[in-house]
């Protein structure tokens, strides 16, 4: 078997910056509005100063700069509302002051500030899970991948990481009494893996109509490592316009890697990482979708006990990540999945199986 590994993808075009999510046939329902702006009238009307709703009327928000917000994937207030000072200032060219304050402003129009712990447990009533087509690994994982959090997958070429990622875009489809959403997915695909004949099995073997299936995922090459955070940037749009329940990045390391060689750049890797990891921990609380990526392991010539390999992206992936597995090669179609320093679960193992009709339980 041929399998390039450690693609470094410098020969792809450098100047493909554009969003290229293929051209939408929504699926049925409506996208989520903010409830900023379902806020009722009255409730404005009876407040002392009258809300602000709108990105162009925070103030210090200009003609240019509220265009310029829009074009950086700034179109909301939450968007605003939820970015770091230095993060708003580069990106919208703002001096940091400024940015400090249209920030301020977003967080004071919405309320932001202390939630109680009530609040709290309502925003959690909105989780939704996804199934992963085995009932085993879901249990592993509190019953599905979660909306509003990051879950994680690495492991070594072919431990299924990817059909995972394919399962979970089909799944999404399902009624939530079937294990799905009703939703849409965005797949990122960084490394040129994705197939959408897997997608079309997946979806005759549940029994969903195919082409339909097909259409109901967007997919966007990322090219480079500045090409996939810009992709991250712009998603909050198309999560709203496509009616998304989850997004998949297949993988979120590898161009890191292969654009970051050497030990000289490794800070600034780990810094665009980090930043770009909490996007999109940002988008799965604003947007309510479940992030799913996957992950390469390298090899630690270091360890002489145990297990040999160690997930890219070190601790700043694994503390953004809420959910963590590590996936391994079994006996023919088996694989284990492995939990990892999950907060709220048990450690423990589950067994599944990556069949031509997809992710499934291991016979017994
Ligand atoms: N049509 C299919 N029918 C059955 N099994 C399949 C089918 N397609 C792929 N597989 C299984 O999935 C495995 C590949 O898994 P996958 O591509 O998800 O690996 P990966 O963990 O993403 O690896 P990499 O690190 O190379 O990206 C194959 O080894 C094969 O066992
Ligand atoms: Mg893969």
């Amino acid at each position: 078997m041929v399998k390039k590994k450690e693609v470094n993808d410098s020969s792809a075009p450098e100047t493909v910056l554009e969003v290229s999510i293929q051209e939408p046939t929504p699926n049925t329902e409506p996208a989520q509005t903010d409830a900023v702006e379902s806020a009722p009238v009255e409730e404005a009307k009876v407040s002392r100063r009258k809300k602000i709703t709108n990105v162009a009327d925070l103030p210090g928000v200009g003609e240019k700069t509220a265009e310029k917000l829009k074009e950086q994937g700034f179109e909301d207030m939450m968007a605003i509302a939820a970015a770091g000072t230095g993060e708003l200032a580069e990106r919208a060219d703002l001096g940091e002051a400024t940015a400090a304050k249209i920030i301020q402003a977003a967080r004071d129009a919405l309320d932001m500030g202390f939630e109680t712990a009530a609040d709290f447990l309502v925003k959690r009533t909105h989780i939704g899970k996804v199934s992963t087509g085995s009932n085993a690994l879901n249990t592993l994982i509190g019953g599905g991948v979660e909306t509003q959090a990051i879950t994680e997958a690495h492991g070594a070429f072919g431990s299924s990481k990817s059909q995972l990622g394919f399962q979970l875009c089909v799944n999404v489809q399902l009624p939530p009494e079937r294990g799905g959403l009703g939703k849409n997915a965005i797949l990122i695909d960084t490394e040129g893996t994705f197939r959408p004949e897997r997608i079309k099995q997946m979806a005759e073997a549940l029994g969903i109509d195919p082409e339909q299936a097909l259409k109901n995922v967007f997919v966007a090459r990322a090219y480079n490592s500045d090409h996939q955070i810009l992709l991250v940037e712009k998603l909050g749009d198309e999560i709203r316009k496509r009616n998304i329940g989850i997004v998949v990045i297949d993988s979120i390391t590898s161009h890191f890697r292969s654009d970051y060689l050497g030990r000289g750049t490794l800070a600034n890797r780990q810094q665009k990482l980090n930043r770009h990891l909490h996007a999109l921990q940002r988008l799965a609380d604003v947007h309510n979708v479940a992030v799913y990526m996957t992950n390469q392991v390298m090899a630690r010539p270091d360890v002489l006990f145990g297990d040999p390999t160690a997930p890219v992206g070190g601790h700043i992936l694994g503390h953004l990540a809420t959910y963590r597995l590590y996936l391994r090669k079994s006996k023919g179609e088996k694989r284990v999945a492995k939990l990892i320093d999950s907060p709220y679960l048990p450690e423990g193992e589950a067994a599944f199986a990556v069949k031509t009709e997809g992710i499934r339980d291991t016979e017994v």
